[in-house]
């Protein structure tokens, strides 16, 4: 049983119909739908709502179809038991109708009906889980049936393969509607620990005065995952992991950790500081890159025998403004690697003076560091170093903890894509990206775009090629 906690203290959205783009497609099925119902369980689905499910004819499903479709996708991916109260009202508002681009006044219906049937004021929200050759046709059809006036749309990454692309897109778009109505989704902001980053920074005095070039060595961003392309071979090979990750995630990340205090937490402020670090971000040089390819990618389904995709990269991108001018960001990420982690380390210099000699356990590098794990529900890890009990002034590494999961209960969490949808639904753009923040991260990424470094195999389960350790030499890389 489902065991809805009644979440009085948030807003909930206004009335809505949500329309499910690529509704039988495996976002939707892992974590839009489970997420939704999610939503339901929390109360903090809108009081009246209806979710059309849409996709092209030929995966289209009858209403009962797309129910059971549903519950399956919750039943396997999802964290909340579809039966009572809450289910029996998600599912009666599910239905399904067809995108088709050749018939805009059957889809238009269909979205007017279901406006209908809630009564009054409705808000509509467009959600494209669809690759993005697919979405300019949907949009095309939003246009076409009149419904892209007042409607707010949720777009998926990728945004673009590169700044040309990424312009003729956003163009695209703008042309259409307007950009408050625009959504652009990177779920790495929905992550509750990410925007932690905010708390972390501005509602504490510990860390913020030492936040700076002055007492930061080194910043890592790593991001290692252990599946490897899962069949994506042919996504995959248009993308790699560059762009799949570096330029759509773990950019924003950076954005995060680097930015100013915004006046306010509210899209305008909070966009603009991170704006600013993409703009003092300098273009990334090939020569600080290392992109690397697992061992039997080749012989992956849907890649060509002779691919020169990454399914690693690691680099060293720098910020240069008054505050970060010679810290060095390494960023790194890669599929088939030997763990699955999220992990930002901020690393920070040694003490001016060696006072202290070195016992046993004294690390050779000696500066403190402040560890951000990301991956939900997330945790934070600051290491320093303690006199080991004793006659001798010895020094042993220590370390204090904070975890998500020790001080709050799980059951009120939300998953990045709930967060980000609700968000969505309530209108508030803060956690979503902007159309000039991604055309500047693609410009940043052209240098190495025009010119990559070849890619240098790496057996899978390792933690990359050997050079990234050049890389960051004479720092080393934190995990694991
Ligand atoms: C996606 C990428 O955007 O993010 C995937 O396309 C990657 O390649 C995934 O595995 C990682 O997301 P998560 O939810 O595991 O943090």
């Amino acid at each position: 049983m489902n065991s809805p906690s009644i979440r009085d203290d948030f807003e909930v959205p206004d009335n809505h119909v949500f329309v499910l783009f690529g509704a039988t497609g495996d976002l939707a099925r892992r974590k839009i739908l489970p997420g939704l119902f999610h939503l339901a369980c929390l109360r903090l689905m809108p009081q009246r709502y209806r979710i059309i499910g849409s996709s092209r004819a030929a995966s289209a499903l009858s209403d009962e179809e797309f129910r059971d479709y549903a519950c399956q996708a919750i039943v396997e991916f999802g964290n909340d038991e579809p039966s009572g109260e809450v289910w029996d009202e998600f599912v009666s508002s599910l239905s399904f109708t067809v995108s088709d681009g050749e018939r805009p006044e059957t889809f238009a219906r269909a979205v007017h009906d279901a406006q209908t049937s809630i009564g009054g004021d409705v808000r509509r929200l467009f959600h494209l889980a669809v690759p993005p050759g697919a979405a300019r046709e949907l949009l095309h059809l939003i246009e076409e049936s009149g419904l892209n006036v007042d409607s707010r749309i949720i777009c998926e990454k990728p945004f673009g393969v590169d700044l040309g692309s990424a312009r003729e897109l956003n163009s695209f778009i703008r042309a259409r509607f307007e950009e408050t109505q625009v959504f652009r989704i990177d779920h790495f902001l929905g992550k509750e620990s990410i925007e932690n980053i905010l708390a972390l920074r501005f509602a504490n005095r510990l860390f913020e005065p030492l936040w700076n070039r002055d007492h930061v060595r080194f910043v890592q961003i790593d991001v290692p995952e252990a599946l490897s392309i899962e069949g994506r071979g042919s996504f995959y090979e248009e993308t790699g992991a560059f762009r799949d990750m570096v330029v759509s995630h773990l950019f924003q990340v950076l954005g995060f950790l680097a930015m100013e205090q915004p006046t306010s937490f509210d899209a305008g402020p909070l966009r603009d500081e991170v704006h600013k670090v993409f703009q003092t971000l300098r273009p990334i040089d090939p020569a600080n890159a290392v992109r690397g390819q697992y061992e039997g990618y080749l012989d992956e389904e849907g890649v060509s025998p002779t691919s020169n995709t990454e399914t690693f990269i690691a680099l060293r991108a720098e910020v240069e403004n008054t505050r970060w001018k010679g810290v060095p960001f390494y960023l790194r990420t890669g599929k088939a690697l030997a763990q699955r982690r999220q992990v930002i380390t901020i690393g920070f210099d040694e003490p001016v003076m060696r006072l202290f000699s070195s016992g046993k356990k004294t690390p050779q590098w000696r500066g403190n560091k402040l560890v951000v794990d990301f991956a939900d529900p997330g945790s934070i890890h600051a290491h320093f170093l303690v006199k080991e009990p004793g006659p001798r002034m010895n020094l042993e590494p220590a370390q204090m903890h904070f975890y998500y999961r020790d001080s709050y209960e799980e059951t009120g969490n939300l998953e990045a894509y709930e967060h980000l949808i609700l968000e969505a639904m309530l209108g508030n753009r803060a956690l979503f990206t902007r159309s000039d923040g991604i055309e500047r991260l693609w410009q940043v990424a052209t240098p190495l775009l025009e010119t990559p470094p070849p890619v240098e195999t790496y057996a899978k389960g390792s933690w990359g090629p050997e050079s990234m350790h050049t890389l960051v030499a004479p720092d080393r890389w934190c995990l694991p």
